[in-house]
């Protein structure tokens, strides 16, 4: 197979939104060290996902208003991270991004995923038994369906879903989880949550995991670290001070990260995200635990960002070098002269796995936000 990156005549002009996002997914694909025919591969992936809106023009905008990222672009990679192997490169995508309207939005992901589980013969059934909750003939936003693609060597991805859990309606959101777990055979899992705002996602692993997961995301508005280390309701997770120290690091609370002098010890402008994952039916307890920081509202620039993504990796022993690089193959520009390009860092937790740190790095296909001035006041508006 000719490497799409020498081809370039495969590719649509660098100046339409899947020539310029499949760029940037072929430059990070050589970043994390995947080879050329895998890079190629996962680079039509992309572009099959974008369907016609691949040949869009840039000077166009965005084919909708897309809740995946803040300039609307419908990618977003990340990267993550354990001590002493090279970083996984996912992306995230909305396949539905260039129909009008959520229902349709929807469909034509569930097709698009159908058309990948056939192609790399995994089953859809566990999507299928959802599809009444989370894809309804009305469907409320703020999105229908993302898919995350994990791009290992080899070739082949491993799949996950986004869904949402207030697709039928945000006073029904909760009661769509609790019945979704419950058909998932998580009979008990509801109850074990903690308490939030509103769950914002709804997620399952598709394809060819070791131990598929259910995974629930809730958003926590105005959130300190003492309570964020209070959230983890796995058996044997994090202690709380060491997620209170994350939370420090990415809101920039730790001397010498660009804290916001007088900078308010809860996180008012957009929440913090937990995630608890479910594997196992037996215990109803979760096994998984993830806190998202957006780290992109509480800094000033990315430089400023990055420092902290630094002091992260730092923490638990990784080597930030291929982050710096990651970023080079997503932007040119200067870290200081915007920010967003890093819109979150995680930090997960899975029984009898070394925590792995994530960083979301953002296409900005469309738009750079400028550097903030400080003090960050303004709460920024949520979907
Ligand atoms: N853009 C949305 C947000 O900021 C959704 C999203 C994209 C997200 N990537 C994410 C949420 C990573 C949590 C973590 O909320």
């Amino acid at each position: 197979m000719t490497a799409l990156r020498d081809d370039v005549t495969a590719l649509p002009d660098a100046d339409t939104l899947g020539g310029h996002t499949a760029r940037q997914l072929l430059r990070l694909c050589e970043t994390v060290g995947l080879g050329d025919d895998d890079a190629t591969v996962y680079a039509r992936t992309l572009l099959e996902s974008l369907g016609t809106v691949a040949a869009r023009p840039l000077d166009l905008p965005p084919p909708n208003r897309t809740f995946l990222s803040d300039d609307h672009t419908p990618v977003e990679f990340s990267l993550s991270f354990v001590p002493n192997a090279a970083p996984t490169l996912r992306v995230l995508l909305e396949p539905g991004c260039g129909t009008a309207g959520l229902a349709r939005n929807g469909r034509t992901g569930l097709r698009f995923l159908r058309a990948m589980a056939r192609r790399w013969d995994f089953s859809t059934d566990r999507l299928d038994e959802l599809e009444d909750l989370f894809l309804p003939v009305a469907p409320h936003g703020p999105l229908a369906l993302w898919c995350a693609l994990e791009l290992r060597p080899g070739g082949v991805p491993q799949v996950k879903v986004y869904l949402n859990p207030a697709a039928s309606g945000p006073d029904r959101a909760a009661d769509t989880v609790r019945e979704a777990l419950h058909r998932l055979g998580h009979r008990k899992a509801f109850a074990d949550l903690p308490d939030a705002h509103r769950p914002l996602f709804f997620a399952l692993d598709l394809g060819d995991w070791d131990e598929p997961r259910a995974k629930v995301y809730l958003a926590h508005h105005d959130l300190s670290a003492a309570e964020a280390g209070r959230l983890c309701r796995t058996d044997g997770g994090p202690p709380a001070a060491r997620t209170e120290e994350f939370f420090r690091i990415a809101a920039g609370l730790e001397p010498g990260l660009g804290a916001d002098e007088g900078q308010d010890e809860r996180l008012t402008r957009r929440p913090v995200q937990s995630c608890h994952s479910f594997t196992e039916t037996a215990s109803g307890l979760p096994s998984g635990f993830t806190l998202y920081v957006p780290v992109r509202d509480y800094a000033r620039h990315d430089g400023e960002a990055l420092a902290r993504a630094t002091a992260l990796l730092d923490r638990h022993g990784i080597d930030a070098a291929p982050l710096r690089q990651a970023l080079s193959a997503v932007t040119a520009r200067r870290l200081e002269d915007g920010v967003g390009l890093i819109a979150y860092l995680s930090v997960a937790h899975q029984g009898g796995h070394p925590p792995r740190v994530s960083v979301y790095v953002s296409s900005e296909a469309y738009r750079v936000r400028p550097p903030a001035r400080l003090p960050l006041a303004e709460p920024v508006p949520v979907h």
